[in-house]
């Protein structure tokens, strides 16, 4: 006789509970999907000791009659696929029939579920597989199901669970992803000590995400709606101010099913262009939604992946999507309440300033110092520093274009870039105050619409101050211009502008550069040769991993472009793009890139520089962040200030 026997179906319902059951959040996470499936418009979840010791969930969705209930913890019972061509066509969060099994296997279970039809509800006992008689007992409509003692019968699992907090937290976060997939879906998480949050239920994503986040970051939050033959993006994005330094804001949902997928993620980063601050990842709750067959749900044991048959094209959508929602809003932050307080509360300014000793302390950006050593390609700003007022040193300001000539190239008529505030008084009637402190209100909103901004909006310097920073007003608000974004904003949108209409040139090196490249660096570079040509960067393989680089495109020109083609050749993207992703994706860095290095430290402007800055920035594309994210300016309404100043209430 041969040694192989086959197990025992509670020891096989053990071993599969492995994939599915990792620690109380897989069961939460299961639990929740059975009951948007059953159609709940209410789910409960309670978690007692982080869900280890107990967690129940209950819902009012179309519950089991006494067949199906005692059926549902047999493996592979569903009743959501019948045949191999449901798979192909999944509507439902289940399709596996594995889950209850799973979970039944590792824990005690009871459940209690009724119909609409039933008159009375039927309660279900399963213990380590095994299920004692039904009951019949009084219930309401819908399922409650508890889990208790979680892999009490296995102890290796039990051991690698982590603390309760973190165990709580990794349940809280499931429920919060549901919530956030089914708005129209009231939940309600709490422990045995007290609520951890409640949804309203009322299909507003905002709501959700304002119980989870709180209403002053959910106010700020823009709209995605894109909607293409094949695919519906809708959503919520947060500002670029809004970024994290985690991804634990990014929340993306295929079908109502919350997934992960690096490569939308990447696209809807690089539907913030430039917009975010380096090192920062965006929050958004994106949903898509598509037909199921464009998409395989099968692809993860705990279904937190899916597989796209067109990736790219979802990306393009996505990324699309995201940078309309960016566009359409022009964000200038408003100092939120806090900071007007600070304000009213500095001490009054010093009489004896000395100008002297402020230009000795002043402090060199430190995103300023890429370019330093590089020389060559000067175009001196010229002294304009009068007497008494700060100058810098000539050497820190070599290589920018003068203000003057960058002003220059955002063409205007005569009458453009003169100050009228009452003529213009309304052009930018949409600026209004933006006070985070205060609950939801309609006067939110602190954006200009493009149009409104390109025709009508004039900013009147008034001066510099503290040597960083431009004030000027439109008649309506009161600005805070950081006049090194602002520079830096300035010089990347024509730089960008360059590259995209192809006026950007080759320049040859005197001395080639000599780059030894990590392998996959090298293939990408290899491969991407050709393109890199058409951006001025000729890069030729030069033995083993080594490429030289014999022309890099003039926008660099007196930059440091050792670095800048290293940073360049970094940046090269991972996956195939299409050829116009491609080039959007590289006039990016090489503009963003470009123009970090060409800022440099503190500047005086003169007035006629304080007027080309302005105007320039009223014609750029986006004035109110640098290519990294960074806020140029910071606005106070009108209005904003008479609160201030306690004129009006
Ligand atoms: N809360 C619920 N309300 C109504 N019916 C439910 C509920 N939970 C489970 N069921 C029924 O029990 C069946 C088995 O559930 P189970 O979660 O094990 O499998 P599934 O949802 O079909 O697939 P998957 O393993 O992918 O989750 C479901 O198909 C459904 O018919
Ligand atoms: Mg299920």
């Amino acid at each position: 006789m041969g040694n192989i026997q086959l197990m025992s179906t509670s020891l096989a319902n053990q071993i599969a509970a492995g994939e599915v059951v990792v620690r109380p959040a897989s069961c939460v996470k299961e639990l929740i999907e059975n009951s948007l499936d059953a159609g709940a418009k209410h789910i409960t979840v309670s978690l007692r000791e982080g869900g280890i010791a107990e967690l129940v969930v209950q819902d009012d969705g179309v519950g089991m009659d006494e067949s199906d209930a005692t059926l549902a913890f047999a493996r592979h019972a569903t009743s959501k696929v019948y045949d191999e061509h449901d798979l192909t066509r999944i509507r439902t969060l289940g399709f596996r029939g594995e889950a209850l099994a799973s979970i039944a296997a590792v824990s005690r279970v009871t459940l209690t579920t009724r119909t609409r039809t039933s008159e009375y509800g039927v309660l279900v006992r399963v213990e380590g597989g095994e299920m004692a008689p039904v009951e019949h007992v009084g219930a309401t409509y819908g399922t409650r199901i508890e889990v208790t003692d979680l892999f009490y019968n296995t102890p290796a699992r039990l051991k690698y669970l982590r603390t309760v907090q973190t165990e709580q937290a990794k349940s809280v976060e499931v429920v919060q992803k549901a919530a956030l997939s089914r708005p129209d879906v009231a939940f309600t998480c709490q422990t045995e000590h007290h609520v951890l949050f409640q949804t309203p239920g009322n299909g507003d994503i905002r709501a959700v995400l304002a119980s989870l986040y709180g209403v002053g970051e959910a106010k700020q939050l823009l709209e995605v709606n894109e909607t293409t033959p094949d695919y519906k993006v809708t959503g919520l994005v947060g500002r670029p101010t809004q970024g994290r330094t985690s991804r634990s804001g990014a929340h993306l949902f295929v079908n109502g099913r919350p997934v992960r997928n690096l490569a939308i993620h990447q696209a809807v980063i690089q539907g913030y262009k430039n917009r975010l601050m380096i090192g920062k990842q965006p929050i958004y709750s994106i949903s898509l939604e598509m037909d199921p067959t464009l998409v395989d749900v099968n692809v993860h044991p705990h279904k937190a992946e899916v597989r796209f048959s067109e990736e790219a094209d979802v990306c393009r959508t996505v990324a699309r999507a995201v940078a309309k929602a960016l566009d359409d809003t022009l964000l200038a932050p408003t100092p939120q309440r806090t900071t007007a307080r600070q304000v009213t509360e500095v001490q009054p300014l010093a009489l004896d300033y000395n100008p002297a000793q402020h230009e000795a302390g002043a402090p060199e950006r430190a995103d300023g110092s890429a370019a330093a050593g590089a020389a060559g390609g000067a175009r001196h700003t010229g002294g304009h520093a009068p007497a008494g007022r700060p100058s810098y040193p000539a050497g820190a300001r070599a290589k920018q274009p003068a203000l003057r000539e960058l002003g220059a190239m955002y063409a205007s008529s005569p009458s453009e870039g003169v100050s009228q505030p009452d003529a213009h008084a309304g052009a930018a009637r949409d600026v209004v105050s933006g006070d985070s402190m205060e609950t939801a209100d309609a006067d939110i909103g602190m954006d200009i619409s493009p149009q409104a901004r390109k025709q009508n909006w004039h900013l009147r310097p008034i001066g510099q101050a503290l040597g960083m920073y431009v004030l000027a007003d439109d008649g309506e608000s009161l600005y805070i211009i950081d006049q090194h974004a602002a520079h830096e904003r300035i010089l990347f949108e024509d730089f960008y502008q360059r590259l995209a209409s192809g006026q950007v040139h080759a320049m040859p090196l005197l001395a080639p550069i000599q780059l030894t490249l990590p392998p996959t660096t090298y293939t990408r570079v290899t491969k991407m040769a050709e393109q890199l040509a058409e951006l001025g960067l000729t890069v030729e393989p030069f033995g083993g991993y080594d490429v030289m680089i014999r022309t890099v495109p003039d926008v660099w020109e007196g930059l440091d472009v050792h670095a800048l083609a290293e940073a360049t050749i970094e940046a090269l993207p991972n996956s195939d793009l299409a050829r116009d992703d491609f080039f959007q994706t590289m006039y990016d860095v090489v503009a963003t890139r470009a123009c970090k290095a060409a800022v440099k430290a503190n500047w005086h402007l003169s007035q006629e520089e304080l007027e080309a800055l302005c105007r320039a920035l009223t014609k750029a594309d986006d004035p109110f962040h640098c290519p990294h994210g960074r806020p140029v300016f910071l606005q106070w309404t009108g209005k904003q200030l008479e609160k201030e100043f306690k004129r009006i209430v």
